[in-house]
């Protein structure tokens, strides 16, 4: 089973960076096979001037088709999703989301800007045709006492993301029932 991991924040290190280092190390001692990705992989002029046949977006393409799932975090700027990020969304294939399983991640300075997620982002997953979005993880900054070194959260929000990846682990394991059904293969003969 294979999950890529998408970081959207323009900086590094990062807080939101962070949840999905802590995402990676609880999935790989599952014996899930992670592939990580952040902004600082791509050329700034790859993502602004739209180069969808730069390697590195190619190859993004292409380690996300073989993948089953995706989490993609991101830091909340001006009420929204970070833009560098959309950048890079933007240049995705229309369905590049299709039979996946998404959980999204969140970190911003003021819980008001909570819903960023659901109102920003979701659609934008849901344009790229993803299976399943599962119900993020919002983290104020508060709660996140080390990004720099190692990931060290609040209690509380340790609980909500192991909850989480639980959650999307199971996810992950629904959808792989659902592939291999003989109904699934049947159905899709008539299509
Ligand atoms: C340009 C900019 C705009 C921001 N706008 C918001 C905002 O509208 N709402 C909010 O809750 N936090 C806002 N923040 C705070 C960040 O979302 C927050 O510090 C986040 O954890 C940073 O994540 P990162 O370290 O992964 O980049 C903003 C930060 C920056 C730099």
């Amino acid at each position: 089973m294979r999950v890529m991991t998408l970081a959207g924040s323009p900086r590094f290190p990062s807080r939101s960076s962070v949840l999905l280092q802590y995402a990676r190390e609880k999935l790989s001692a599952l014996d899930i096979e992670v592939c990580h990705w952040h902004l600082q992989n791509f050329a700034p002029e790859d993502l602004l001037y739209a180069r969808f046949n730069s390697p590195a977006i190619q190859t993004l393409v292409e380690q996300l088709e073989g993948a089953d799932g995706l989490i993609i975090a991101t830091p909340v700027y001006k009420a929204s999703f970070a833009g560098a990020l959309k950048t890079l969304l933007d240049l995705l294939p229309e369905r590049a989301l299709e039979k996946k399983i998404v959980l999204p991640l969140a970190t911003g300075g003021t819980v008001a800007h909570m819903l960023a997620v659901d109102y920003a982002l979701k659609p934008v997953l849901n344009a790229l045709k993803a299976q399943e979005i599962l119900h993020g993880v919002f983290a104020d900054d508060s709660q996140i006492a080390d990004y720099q070194h190692r990931p060290a959260f609040t209690p509380n929000l340790q609980q909500r993301l192991d909850t989480a990846l639980e959650t999307f682990w199971q996810a992950l394991h629904r959808r792989e029932f659902s592939v291999a059904s003989p109904f699934t293969q049947q159905g899709a003969a008539y299509v």
